[in-house]
């Protein structure tokens, strides 16, 4: 069986997981493991089994990635002897076929060949393929659904705020709503989404971005007035991702 989903990150590793129906001692396979929300979960239902993890450890969809982390993570989770991690590329998947009891996926899939390259890998059939409005996220998606939750818990920037993201959509800030909507704005920053993701990682400075062309604004006085609110922004972006 394969499970997988899209949102609600905090909790969406317990209705993947239910899906499954673990008796205990299945051995599970984390698709893109990370930081490994999914595969310590797994490891709590698996007391007599094993949670194995794969990534390869991209730094763009996770901050401070790493196995190491990772098998931190679960020793903290008291789990570390029932976890294990591999550095591998799920294109090119090192396991043989029905080599997993299950496997999971939580915002780590792409296309759909590798859906069915996953499938192949756990005993449990026929694999379920997950429709595809559970495909993982466009970069459009996972930015809008980042400054999403920075700004759910309160309306950060007391703006309207638009990201014109140079052809490739607009995320459009009005309070705590965050869409992909073009409507007028107190301050448009226009810029690819490359740089708002560098930007707010604190990988791309703001200023640098203005002096190098890559960001421009439509209202200088305004980006002012909001600069300490955009920096408070994009560290609830990091710290929710
Ligand atoms: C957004 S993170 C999600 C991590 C974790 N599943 C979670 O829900 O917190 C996506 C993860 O997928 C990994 N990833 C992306 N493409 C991958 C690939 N082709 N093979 C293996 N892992 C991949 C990234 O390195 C990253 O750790």
């Amino acid at each position: 069986m394969f499970a997988s989903s899209r949102f609600g990150k905090f909790r969406a590793q317990d209705r993947i997981l239910a899906r499954l129906k673990l008796r205990g001692d299945e051995t599970v396979l984390d698709v893109g493991c990370g930081h490994g929300l999914l595969l310590i979960a797994a490891a709590k239902l698996l007391p007599r089994g094993h949670a194995v993890g794969i990534d390869l450890w991209s730094q763009w969809q996770q901050s401070g990635n790493s196995r190491k982390a990772t098998l931190r993570n679960a020793a903290l989770e008291g789990v570390a002897q029932r976890v294990s991690v591999h550095d591998g590329d799920m294109r090119k998947m090192p396991f043989a076929d029905r080599s997993f009891d299950a496997t999971v996926a939580h915002f780590a899939i792409h296309p759909d060949e590798n859906r069915l390259n996953i499938a192949r890998l756990a005993k449990q059939g026929p694999p379920e393929i997950p429709a595809k409005a559970e495909k993982a996220m466009s970069p459009l998606d996972e930015l809008t659904e980042s400054i999403k939750a920075a700004v759910s818990a309160d309306s950060v920037l007391g703006k309207k705020l638009k990201f014109d993201l140079k052809g490739q959509g607009f995320i459009y800030i009005d309070g705590g709503s965050v869409t992909n909507e073009n409507k007028p704005a107190d301050l448009t920053l226009r810029l690819s989404i490359d740089d708002l993701k560098a930007m707010s990682q604190g990988k791309l400075a703001p200023m640098n971005a203005i002096m190098s062309g890559r960001l421009s604004l439509s209202d200088m006085g305004v980006a002012a007035a909001l600069q300490g609110k955009m920096q408070v922004l994009f560290s609830k972006m990091q710290r929710a991702s």
